[in-house]
């Protein structure tokens, strides 16, 4: 078998499809959204790595720190041969975890942006040529099927990601990670701790505008993939801090009244001045909140890791059996 292989199991059309039921569905509702994951083509991609290395998103550097700390604790508690990333990214932080597994077979890096996952694999077969590496473009909230690599297995969930799910998604999310293991395997998830509002507005919305960007990406995704008729300078970025639910919730705001036309949907969504779409949140946690989702989707804390500042945090978690 050939050390690398990319397995597609969204259809080559899939954000086709999948766009236009998120977008019929999400800008004819009241008050209007859009799912997160259209975020990431290539140049969403690009300028998420961009946001990695802004001075105000702690979040990379404090998880990185993390994972330099505890990479031996990691690799002691779990013994992994398989490793499986989800949202996987560039796999750059994931380096300090692959170094520290000289046991590990498989890597199995699992992302909807096909741009992502092979930048990552090409810089890892020359680092790591003994590695089998099994990227996957899926869709991480539809239901995985892993390739049958040797276990022990630990599924990593890097980045801050769960947050970006709904407390609902979220939930099942977890339920269908803990279906892909079993005795002996583990879960390692990263997750943004509650701060001071004003640590967290900034990391989501930078002095560059570089988040910004990105936020409006969204918009150049729509343009492109749909032949939407929509000038993202119209729309403002928005990154505002929800008390109550604890997340940062980024919005797109039309900076006047206008109209975006979709001729190929059928759709003119009218927009008033002001009016904000909801493109993304953020939830930020504790530790008590991550031991009571991991317990009801039947997985038990048995590490968690803050860095010195006690920004972010990593969790092993195993099947409560
Ligand atoms: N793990 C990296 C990247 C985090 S950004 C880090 O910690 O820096 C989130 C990543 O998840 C992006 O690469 C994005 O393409 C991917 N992603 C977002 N939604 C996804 C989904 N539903 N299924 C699979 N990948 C997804
Ligand atoms: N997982 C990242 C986070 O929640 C994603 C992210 C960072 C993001 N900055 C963003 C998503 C700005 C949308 C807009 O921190």
């Amino acid at each position: 078998m050939s050390p690398f292989q990319l397995t597609r199991t969204l259809p080559e059309d899939a954000t086709g499809a999948a766009l236009r039921d998120d977008v019929l569905h999400g800008l004819t509702r009241t008050p209007k959204e859009l799912p997160p994951k259209w975020f990431y083509d290539a140049r969403g991609s690009e300028l998420f790595e961009e946001i990695t290395r802004l001075p105000e998103y702690y979040p990379t550097r404090a998880e990185r720190e993390i994972l330099i700390a505890r990479a031996p604790a990691i690799a002691a508690a779990t013994g992994a041969r398989t490793l499986v990333e989800l949202g996987s990214g560039s796999s750059e932080k994931t380096r300090h975890l692959l170094d520290a597994l000289p046991q590990l077979h498989s890597y199995v890096p699992v992302d909807v942006s096909e741009s992502a996952l092979t930048g990552a694999a090409g810089a890892l077969l020359e680092e790591r040529p003994g590695l089998h590496i099994h990227a996957l473009i899926a869709d991480f909230t539809r239901g995985l099927v892993l390739p049958g690599t040797p276990g022990p297995r630990l599924v990593v969930f890097l980045g801050g990601t769960i947050g970006n799910l709904l407390p609902a998604e979220r939930a099942r999310f977890l339920g269908s990670v803990r279906t892909l293991l079993g005795p002996g395997d583990a879960l390692l998830l990263g997750t943004d701790l509650v701060k001071s509002e004003e640590v967290l507005v900034r990391a989501y919305d930078d002095a560059a505008g570089v988040t910004a960007e990105f936020n409006r990406n969204v918009l150049r995704v729509l343009a492109r993939e749909l032949g939407a008729e929509v000038d993202p300078a119209d729309f403002e970025h928005v990154a505002r801090w929800d008390r109550e639910r604890e997340w940062i919730e980024m919005r797109l705001r039309a900076r006047s009244a206008l109209t975006v036309r979709i001729p190929e949907l059928g759709l003119a969504v009218p927009f008033a001045r002001g009016e904000e779409m909801r493109t993304e949140v953020s939830a930020k946690f504790r530790q008590e909140g991550v031991r009571k989702e991991l317990a009801e989707a039947g997985l038990e804390l048995s590490a968690w890791w803050t860095d010195t500042e006690g920004r972010f945090a990593l969790s092993l978690a195993t099947v409560i059996t």
